[in-house]
């Protein structure tokens, strides 16, 4: 019988297709193809699975204000998002679309399975929903609420700062109580189901001990969705169509299932720190529920910090990978991302780090070692490494006994998904050898005529050479090739690539004319233009006028007679505390009607006081709603033109209390 490959799973989140991805996106992206590339060299039949998460009312909506169809909008983007995959050279074996037939159909199946069994069954939603985070809250999660006068919630703002509306349907549930005990006994018969472990106290104490609610697993007030069989005025939402993505990539529920039986369960699902939940407890679930093996593990990866939070695709302070890609090069970013922050925490991303870990690891110890000793391999010997005949001295042994050591703590710590620390393990091997160089005084033993001690210390640093570019391959895909190329040794020789100081022995040609593989970069030239670029992509937040003007929509009359608008008179104005574009109005509308109105002009009515007495158009039968505090019963009418604004001033003939129209 043929012994049977290993094999290897991996993945990553399939991300909403929702805006332009960022280098955090990227930076699980990486991690997995360095991940599949390491595995694969170790000889591991290896899947990579990255995808798109398309359903949902974010992409419904967002397609609306493009004015197609969602089916369009997710085509576009997904088509965008395997352009970059193939700028950052990510070797993914499939990329699944949750709007792919195989996908629907597989997940109606499960779907239909699970209510059958009674994991499933049809109950009432009630939640605070907001769009932007595709999240629901109970009024309690909520940052701030909003009361009418009798004190009744009427509104609010989700932690990350995005309004929230009530949402009550019909809606099925998934029973995930009835999980809670099993889940617990496997994490704690597998304590590497969930790293890092910090991450598994958290659903433990947070989620799981407090107790398990079961999980909304329908919409009927969404459209964009696959359709439940059996009640089709409800369509999946999200996590049980999102999660399901990772079997029925290998075709699990399809016809075709063997790569489902050669690959499931999975090795690792990479995923952010903000989704660990849903896939150390929902997914698990659910795999429990359709008898399914569990994946051998969830990596809760951190997050890739701005100065003002998280960086995303919704928050607009996003650093995208083509830019940095364009002028840096793809090891740039590649090394960047999976050195500078540690997989497991989080990390700043700011353009002073960035160019320092450009100039000083690449550029200065890698890049150099490199033209330095192919330079003097050129000076000294005509370009030719022989291999090393004579005794060795203690640096040598040193620097063999460095790299050995290299090499070992390196598979333990990719094995471990410790990238930042492999790296730093490999860039300990390059100062090393720099340090070899300054020892050995390569230029000394020239002038003294010591030919062979002089060739042994070419060979042994175009060794180590040779094992630094075989260790960071997996990460980094363009200097190796580089480096061989230099070195003049090629990439599909199986000794040349062999892991073992020694293995090569050396007779190759290097280059005539090395260039620097990293040129050094200008600090405050570079420093300038990346913030230059993050400024530029920011999204410019539309005023109300420019979103009239993307959307022209024509309305009836009835629609026009549904606002209400009065002659006010403004009796007293005065800025609102804790605000820099809010003014309160306190108007007189007739009748003893006094009301106040916030409205955020302040910065062009510096001089606020000259209002009082004006005569001003306003909405008044617009919900009132709260801003810090402070009540506000209509809206101020004003023109804007490029940025300019202006109060809507009517002149002193028009009556107070007068309806418009
Ligand atoms: O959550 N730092 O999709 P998504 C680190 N569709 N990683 C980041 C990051 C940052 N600043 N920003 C994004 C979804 N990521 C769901 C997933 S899976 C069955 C469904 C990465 O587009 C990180 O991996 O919001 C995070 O989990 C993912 O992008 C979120 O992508
Ligand atoms: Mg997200």
């Amino acid at each position: 019988m043929a012994e049977e490959k290993k094999t290897f799973y991996i993945t990553t989140p399939i991300y909403y297709p929702s805006g332009k991805l960022t280098i955090g996106n990227a930076y699980t992206t990486v991690a997995a193809d360095s991940m599949a590339r390491y595995k694969r060299a170790q000889g591991y039949d290896t899947f990579f699975l990255t995808g798109t998460d398309e359903h949902g009312l974010k992409i419904e909506q967002k397609a609306e204000s493009k004015g197609i169809k969602p089916q369009e909008f997710v085509d576009e983007k997904a088509a965008s998002y395997k352009k970059l995959w193939k700028m950052l050279d990510i070797s993914y074996d499939k990329f699944i679309r949750t709007t792919d037939d195989e996908h629907v159909k597989a997940v109606q199946k499960i779907f239909e399975k699970l209510l059958k069994q009674g994991d499933i069954y049809l109950g009432e939603y009630q939640g605070w929903y907001s769009v932007e985070d595709e999240e629901y809250f109970t009024e309690s999660q909520l940052a701030e609420v909003y009361k009418d006068d009798n004190g009744k919630v009427i509104g609010g703002k989700a932690p990350s700062g995005h309004e929230v509306k009530l949402i009550k349907e019909p809606s099925y549930f998934f029973r995930m109580s009835k999980y809670a005990d099993r889940l617990l006994e496997y994490y704690n018969e597998h304590p590497e189901f969930i790293l890092p472990h910090s991450r598994e106290k958290e659903m433990v104490n947070n989620f799981i001990k407090p107790g398990l609610e079961d999980l909304s697993v329908t919409r009927t007030t969404v459209n964009w969705g696959i359709p439940v069989p059996s009640d089709p005025k409800h369509v999946v939402y999200v996590w049980i169509d999102a999660l399901s993505n990772y079997i029925t990539a290998l075709g699990y529920g399809s016809d075709d299932d063997s790569l489902f039986k050669k690959f499931w369960p999975a090795d690792v699902h990479l995923v952010g720190k903000e989704i660990v939940r849903f896939h150390t407890i929902y997914w698990p679930i659910m795999l429990m529920a359709l008898g399914l093996p569990l994946p051998k593990q969830i990596f809760g990866h951190g997050w890739v910090l701005m100065k003002n939070g998280k960086m995303s695709k919704s928050k607009g302070n996003a650093v995208y990978p083509e830019m940095i890609v364009e002028r840096y090069g793809l090891d740039a970013l590649r090394y960047y991302l999976m050195r500078a922050i540690p997989f497991g925490s989080d990390g700043n991303f700011t353009p002073e780090d960035f160019v320092e870990r450009v100039n000083f690891d690449l550029a200065n110890d890698l890049g150099n070692l490199l033209n330095r000793t192919v330079s003097m391999i050129n000076q000294y010997q005509d370009g030719i490494v022989a291999p090393v005949s004579s005794q060795e001295d203690e640096f040598a042994n040193s620097l063999r006994e460095t790299a050995q050591d290299t090499i070992k703590t390196y598979y333990t710590q990719m094995d471990e998904l410790h990238f930042s620390q492999a790296l730093d393990t490999v860039w300990k091997l390059i100062s090393r050898a720099n340090k070899y160089i300054d020892e050995t005084t390569p230029w000394v033993l020239n002038k003294e005529g010591k030919k062979e001690d002089l060739s042994r210390v070419m060979t042994n640093l175009a060794e180590s050479l040779r094992l630094v570019a075989l260790l960071i391959r997996p990460i980094m895909t363009e200097s190796p090739v580089k480096m061989f190329k230099q070195l003049g040794l090629s990439l599909d020789d199986e000794q040349a690539t062999s892991l073992q100081w020694g293995a090569y022995g050396w007779n190759s040609k290097v280059t005539a004319d090395p260039k620097p593989i990293f040129p050094r970069l200008k600090n405050d030239v570079e420093v300038k233009y990346i913030k230059e670029q993050m400024a530029k992509a920011k999204p410019k937040k539309a005023t109300r006028s420019e979103q009239k003007k993307q959307e022209p929509k024509h309305i009836t009359i009835d629609d026009f007679d549904k606002v209400e608008m009065k002659v006010g008179k403004i009796l007293e104005v005065s800025p609102v505390k804790g605000s820099k574009k809010l003014l309160a109005f306190k108007l007189d509308f007739g009748e003893d009607q006094v009301r106040q109105i916030l409205s955020g002009i302040a910065q062009f009515y510096p001089e606020y006081q000259e209002l009082v007495g004006k005569k001003v158009i306003a909405v008044t039968n617009l919900k009132p709603r709260k801003m810090l505090g402070q009540l506000s019963q209509g809206m101020l009418l004003s023109s804007e033109k490029q940025g300019k604004v202006r109060l809507a001033i009517v002149d002193d003939s028009h009556e107070v209390g007068a309806l418009l129209g």
